[in-house]
């Protein structure tokens, strides 16, 4: 089973030309499968012509949520459209129109092989220990001058108008994901989270502003559960923009970003396009 696997494609900022070219680019490699872990497009609109485009490109389109597709507004969430009702009402309503399976909302099995996802989340365990910031830096998502956006567009609401704190979601999502690899009878599986699971993942900076940000890259306590189901080969993740491919015990852990235009390493769309999809023959 040949798996094409991308993330961070951000069509709302990229442009619709990153489209073109992954299309291309997925149809030439013929995958069986095509995932996209996350980040997709903010906003109903492109993250459904998004989807849409990508479905005939493989005969199967499986993709996770990331924080960017669950952002909210201030007018949206008066209307009770919090990062929840993304997840879980809106984002599945969107990847059933598109024909795209969204793991979020359940694992799936294609051949004799299990794939489970979701969007994860972060709850602090890959923040540096040694970073001085202040008490509620991490709390308000403030440090120096810069905002984790998060703390402005998401908003996991507790049920009484309040923000739930991010390990609380973090952990919410992983009981999820834990329930739905127990739903899966397969020897094989392949998990995709939007959010990183390895500390081998998080990629260590001397600046203080980058340092700062990856307290929100994700959470290792889903790399302890990765870890402990045997059966998971393949855990793809997204979410940091820096791409790795690593074994971390069985585990190949793959991250192949495209990530915003500033950050490509390539000269052009069909360059950097080309790059962000690793194909993997299960
Ligand atoms: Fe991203
Ligand atoms: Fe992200």
């Amino acid at each position: 089973m040949r798996l094409a696997i991308t993330s961070d494609i951000h069509i709302d900022l990229n442009g619709h030309a990153v489209l073109d070219a992954l299309c291309a680019r997925v149809r030439a490699v013929q995958p069986d499968v095509l995932i996209v872990a996350g980040d997709i497009a903010t906003g109903a609109t492109t993250f459904l012509s998004t989807l849409l485009a990508l479905r005939p490109c493989a005969p199967e389109l499986l993709v996770v949520a990331g924080n960017h597709d669950v952002w909210t507004s201030p007018g949206a969430r008066s209307q009770g459209i919090d990062s929840w009702a993304w997840l879980d009402k809106l984002l599945p309503a969107l990847c059933v129109e598109a024909g795209a399976h969204l793991l979020d909302a359940g694992p799936v099995v294609l051949g004799k092989v299990g794939f489970a996802g979701s969007l994860g989340w972060y709850d602090l365990t890959m923040r540096e220990h040694l970073l001085d910031v202040p008490p509620d830096a991490y709390a308000t998502g403030r440090f120096g001058g810069l905002m984790w956006n998060d703390h402005r567009f998401a908003f996991f609401d507790d049920g009484a108008g309040r923000a739930l704190a991010c390990d609380v979601v973090a952990e919410r999502l992983r009981a999820r994901l834990l329930d739905h690899l127990a739903a899966l009878d397969c020897s094989r599986v392949v998990v995709a989270t939007h959010t990183l699971a390895f500390e081998r993942q998080v990629f260590r900076k001397e600046r203080d502003a980058w340092r700062f940000v990856n307290a929100f890259m994700g959470s290792l306590r889903t790399g302890e559960l990765i870890a402990a189901d045997r059966r998971i080969e393949l855990a793809i993740a997204g979410h940091t923009h820096i791409p790795s491919d690593q074994r971390i015990g069985r585990v190949r852990a793959l991250v192949s970003p495209l990530g915003y235009k500033k950050e490509w390493r390539a000269p052009d769309v069909v360059g950097a396009v080309e790059k962000a999809l690793a194909v993997v023959d299960l």
